[in-house]
């Protein structure tokens, strides 16, 4: 993932610790001159969320203030991640994600849980176990109970949204043959949905994914999934499209007929990660296009009455997570670099402004 060299200074960190106890009472007018984002979501009825950096928050002043005065919802982008919080086994680091939680309550931001159950991130002990054999299928059961358990428990009344599971499909709408599955069987999912919901019955628990936000056999297995479980009395609460499109390929069909047949099975829906990017250098066109993917995906969410999330994963192209991945691709998110605001954000805000 590429990060912006960024030089730490101890005392800046020592600022952000102060900062993050603290946090800023007010929401000072945007400095473009209109309102935050987050004030025309509100009058939208929807959050307007961001993944958040850690890193970021702590060193960089302008992400701080930035994120404090355009979002009121926020996602770990890492720090919630299971290599994070027990990076070995019954060792927890909790401290990133309590810092988060702790940020979020001092700007009045609800937070989303993220997440609780994937295939990517796992902590070495956990991989190493199962791949050695070390690790049997009823004791790796056994562990995940006690990992969701654990985790949901310590932010218990603290989490808007958890995402339970995440990316549990193949494109074609198979089941991806990740550990769990080879391990556990298809029951992991109900299991992990059920042991969230004991750990905090308050919580909106979600499935999420990426190339589900039209339809499609990836998002109609979901839409099959939920509809099984929840007759079965399973809490699949929430549905995500995580949204992390490209220009170069084009706006996903029946966006708004997607979300709807999730809606019908009393489910809410949200945005979860949008990102639109882009063949580098970036030009005028580019952007236009970009910010159109935006305003399409938002107004989709708005025409909605089930989506009331709607978070982009990562605000600045100077922390994004594509460049790091997509070679040669970039600049996926609704500021520049140096915070500059794109077409892109104004056309969330002009959504936004626009309401339901
Ligand atoms: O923490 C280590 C650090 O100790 C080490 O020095 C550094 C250099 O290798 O790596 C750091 O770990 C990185 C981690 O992010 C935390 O920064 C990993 O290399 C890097 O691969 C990881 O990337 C994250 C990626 O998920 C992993 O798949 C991205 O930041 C994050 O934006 C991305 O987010 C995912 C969502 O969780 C799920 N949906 C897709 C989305 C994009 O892949």
């Amino acid at each position: 993932m590429s990060h912006t060299n960024r030089f730490r200074m101890p005392v800046l960190a020592l600022a952000a610790g102060a900062l993050l106890a603290t946090g800023v009472a007010a929401q000072p007018a945007s400095a473009h001159g209109g309102p935050p984002l987050r004030t025309l979501a509100h009058r939208a009825d929807v959050r307007i969320g961001t993944a958040v950096d850690m890193a970021a928050l702590a060193d960089d002043r302008t992400y701080r203030s930035t994120t404090a005065r355009e979002f009121d919802s926020v996602t770990a982008e890492n720090v919630m991640k299971w290599e994070s919080v027990e990076p070995q086994r019954g060792v927890y680091d909790w401290k990133p994600a309590d810092d988060l939680v702790r940020y979020a309550r001092a700007h009045g931001q609800v937070v989303r849980g993220h997440t609780l159950v994937w295939h990517s991130q796992l902590p070495g002990w956990l991989t190493a176990g199962v791949a050695d054999g070390s690790i049997g299928a009823a004791e790796l059961r056994v562990i995940l109970r006690k990992h969701i358990t654990t985790e949901v428990k310590r932010y218990k009344g603290r989490i808007q949204q958890w995402d339970v599971v995440n990316e549990v499909f193949e494109e074609d709408g198979s089941l991806r043959n990740s550990i769990w599955l080879q391990q556990l069987g298809p029951s992991y999912i109900a299991d992990a949905f059920r042991w969230a919901h004991a750990a905090d019955p308050r919580a909106k628990l979600f499935l999420n994914d990426y190339n589900v936000e039209g339809v499609n056999p990836k998002s109609t297995a979901y839409y099959e999934l939920a509809k099984r479980l929840r007759a079965e009395g399973v809490p699949v609460q929430g549905f995500g499209a995580q949204a992390h499109l490209a220009i170069q390929y084009g706006f996903p069909g029946d966006v708004s007929a997607n979300l709807a047949r999730f809606e019908a099975l009393g489910m809410q829906t949200a945005f979860t990660e949008v990102d639109v990017r882009m063949i580098l250098p970036v030009d005028e066109a580019k952007l236009a296009t970009q910010a159109s993917y935006f305003r399409r995906l938002l107004d989709a969410c708005l025409g909605a009455r089930s989506c009331k999330s709607f978070t982009v994963w990562g605000y600045t192209d100077r922390y994004s997570w594509v460049p790091g991945v997509f070679g040669g691709q970039g600049a996926a998110t609704p500021m520049d670099e140096g915070y500059g605001r794109k077409p892109a954000y104004g056309a969330l805000g002009e959504g936004l402004a626009a309401g339901r």
